[in-house]
């Protein structure tokens, strides 16, 4: 993340799919882009952070035919989600792109024509194993078994097409001459040797046109075809920054920008786009950044799983700070990890509510009944904390400059642990009863204001409404995001009076989360069982009216010795009693029962059951697995004062 030639920052997302919703995933990039272009904002620097949305191409156009939708009409109301979870995540982007603007639309098309009027696209045939759903052409030394695809495992389609191809190999010795002078242009590092390995097996030159589908860029040579949908994505970065209506502006952002990927999508951001860069004339990007993959709970996250983590709920559930906290906390950038709301939990009760909450609560405490709520002077002299608060500042920039977030936020914590040590260590509350300690208690009550006033700034790029909460507690106005790092100076708190104090982060008892969550998973357990449906066949209405029903009510309830299902039941109609054996132990005592009006079938032909004849059956509502029912009720008339016996219908 270092840019020395001048303080201009542009960062990128990738632009989101729109044929699912958001999911953790999405979520992870924003946060990460986010807190990156807040750090470098709060660093002085002139910062542009775009995200945006990816609207073309067979998955989109085949997701829309299912849902009945024009691909217009279902990006149009897709996209919606991820303009939503920017919101929902605080993302502070400057712009939204989607690749059906028109402003996009018009570049692709120049950079196309450009192009081909170079010599750089040319016409051929394409031949090869095509991976619909992930829309790529999958080389024949790279598939899986039974020609399935690498990547996601579903079978390859043969398929032929005249096509449009850009002369990738051309530019390949110029891509390779870059990296080996630009280390960091992609990282972490193994990315790096993956891309460099990568480009010196050799790139092939790359169709990117399609005759298959409909839902594209037209090509501005040959409307038969639209433009491959990942060229048409990549060049989003420049065209959502005037690279033809505002050539100032694009010159300005440019040379500066940045992209943070997956590591799924680092070929397409490191080989494809940089060549096609080249071939344009235009500067390399300074920096690609591939993070790597959540799993939930050990497991890949999938829809046919169910387990796909969805970021909104998330934020309801848990608050957006602490999402965001544990993000960028829980794992290394760049290395894969593994989501659990349990592991969520532990760190808002350790690191947020016990480490940072408690901190914040002693020290108001103590300076409201200390010192009437105003901090008192430092009377110049270091502590321990000061001198430890210019390292922890100088860690963090360096973390956050190699996108570490992890380390950024572990140096912070290492600070905020140190803090509260210093209250172990101090004693103020023995201080307090000692007047020949005024001038020690106002070192140590102002130096751990100042502690916390630099850690709430320190978190304010991963969670800028707690710092502010922070700042608020502490007596400070201002909003810490609009707040300078290199201007903050140890000790400019003294004389500050103290706000109202409140908790930051409650804590959650662990067991009854648990209790909480083992509910929530039987609930949706029985509505999945309760989803399968299984239909009989199809009745006239004269068949349905051979079944006779009636209202009944139960007047006896027994036990039947050999029988762990079945109850012997008295039911009375009003013109006859009768006996009848219904299979509802499992979820009601005979207490429950008796006096329970109920609408009993009664033309059927009698049974023995468990050597007890009986005389008809009782109805109720079940959600069944396995055939085994797992939750039961009866059904009852509304109005209870009706005539027993009466006809149901
Ligand atoms: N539309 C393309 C990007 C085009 S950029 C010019 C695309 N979209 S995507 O919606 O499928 O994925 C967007 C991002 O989400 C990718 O960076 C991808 O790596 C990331 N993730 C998708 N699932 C993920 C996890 N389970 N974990 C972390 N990130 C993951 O690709």
């Amino acid at each position: 993340m270092n840019d020395n030639n001048n303080k201009v920052f542009y960062i990128t997302t990738p632009i989101y799919y729109v044929n699912d919703i958001p999911h953790i995933g999405h979520a992870y990039t924003t946060v990460a882009c986010d807190t990156a272009a807040r750090y470098k904002r709060m660093k002085g620097y002139d910062v542009h952070f775009l995200t945006g949305t990816d609207e073309h191409g067979q998955k989109i156009q085949t997701a829309a035919q299912a849902k009945g939708e024009s691909p217009q009409q279902f990006v149009d109301r897709i996209h919606m989600k991820f303009r939503e979870l920017c919101k929902a995540l605080n993302a502070s982007n400057d712009d939204f792109i989607r690749t059906t603007e028109e402003r996009h639309i018009k570049v692709v098309q120049s950079m196309f024509s450009k192009l081909i009027e170079q010599g750089d696209i040319y016409k051929g045939t394409y031949s090869g194993y095509y991976c619909v759903p992930d829309e790529t052409y999958v080389p024949e030394n790279a598939m899986g078994p039974n020609k399935t695809c690498p990547d996601c495992g579903r079978p390859l389609t043969i398929m032929e097409e005249e096509c449009y191809f850009f002369k990738a190999s051309k530019y390949v010795p110029q891509l390779i001459k870059f990296y080996e002078e630009h280390e960091k242009a992609v990282m972490p590092k193994i990315r790096y040797n993956e891309i460099m390995s990568f480009l010196r097996g050799g790139v092939k030159d790359i169709a990117v046109s399609r005759t298959s589908l409909k839902w594209g860029i037209p090509l501005p040579n040959d409307e038969r075809h639209v433009v491959y949908v990942w060229f048409d994505a990549l060049v989003n970065y420049a065209s959502a920054i005037g690279y033809l209506d505002d050539p100032e502006k694009f010159a300005y952002w440019w040379p500066h920008v940045r992209h943070m990927v997956g590591k799924d999508i680092i070929r397409f951001h490191c080989v494809i786009w940089p060549l096609m860069l080249l071939a344009l004339g235009l500067n390399l990007p300074v920096e690609v950044f591939a993070h790597g993959w959540w799993t939930v709970e050990g497991e890949k996250m999938s829809k046919s799983k169910g387990n796909v983590v969805d970021p909104f709920e998330m934020v309801k559930n848990y608050g957006l700070d602490p999402f965001r906290y544990f993000l960028l906390r829980e794992v290394p950038f760049g290395n894969d990890g593994d989501f659990s709301e349990l592991a969520l939990v532990g760190r808002i009760n350790s690191d947020l509510a016990n480490d940072l909450g408690n901190l914040l609560n002693r020290t108001l405490q103590m300076i409201r009944s200390y010192r009437g709520g105003v901090v008192p002077s430092l009377n110049g002299e270091k502590s321990d904390l000061s001198e430890l608060s210019g390292q922890i500042l100088e860690r963090v920039d360096e973390a956050m400059n190699n996108y570490a977030f992890d380390e950024a936020l572990k140096a912070i914590w290492e600070f905020i642990g140190r803090s509260n040590k210093f209250i172990d260590e101090t004693m103020p509350w023995k201080l307090a009863k000692d007047e020949s300690q005024n001038k020690n208690l106002d070192f140590v009550l102002a130096n751990l204001y100042e502690a916390l006033r630099l850690s709430a700034l320190l978190v304010a790029t991963v969670m800028p409404e707690t710092s502010k909460r922070i700042w608020e507690q502490l007596g400070i106005d201002e909003d810490p995001v609009k707040y300078n790092y290199d201007s903050f100076k140890w000790g400019e708190g003294s004389g500050n009076k103290i706000g109202k104090s409140e908790v930051l982060f409650p804590r959650i008892d662990i067991d009854e989360w648990k209790k909480a969550r083992k509910a929530k998973e039987e609930e949706k357990k029985l509505q999945e069982s309760a989803a399968v449906i299984e239909h009989e066949e199809e009745i006239s209405i004269d068949d349905f009216k051979k079944t006779e029903m009636r209202v009944a009510r139960i007047t006896k309830c027994e036990e039947i010795p050999k029988s762990k299902k079945l109850y012997k039941l008295e039911v009375d109609l009003g013109y006859e009693k009768r006996t009848v054996c219904s299979g509802i132990k499992a979820f009601f005592t005979p207490d429950e029962l008796v006096g329970k009006t109920v609408i009993l079938v009664t033309n059927l032909k009698p049974v023995k059951l468990c050597g007890v004849e009986s005389n008809g059956m009782i109805l109720a509502a079940s959600v069944k697995k396995d055939g085994v029912s797992e939750k039961l009720t009866l059904l009852e008339p509304e109005d209870k004062s009706i005539p027993l016996g009466s006809r149901v219908s």
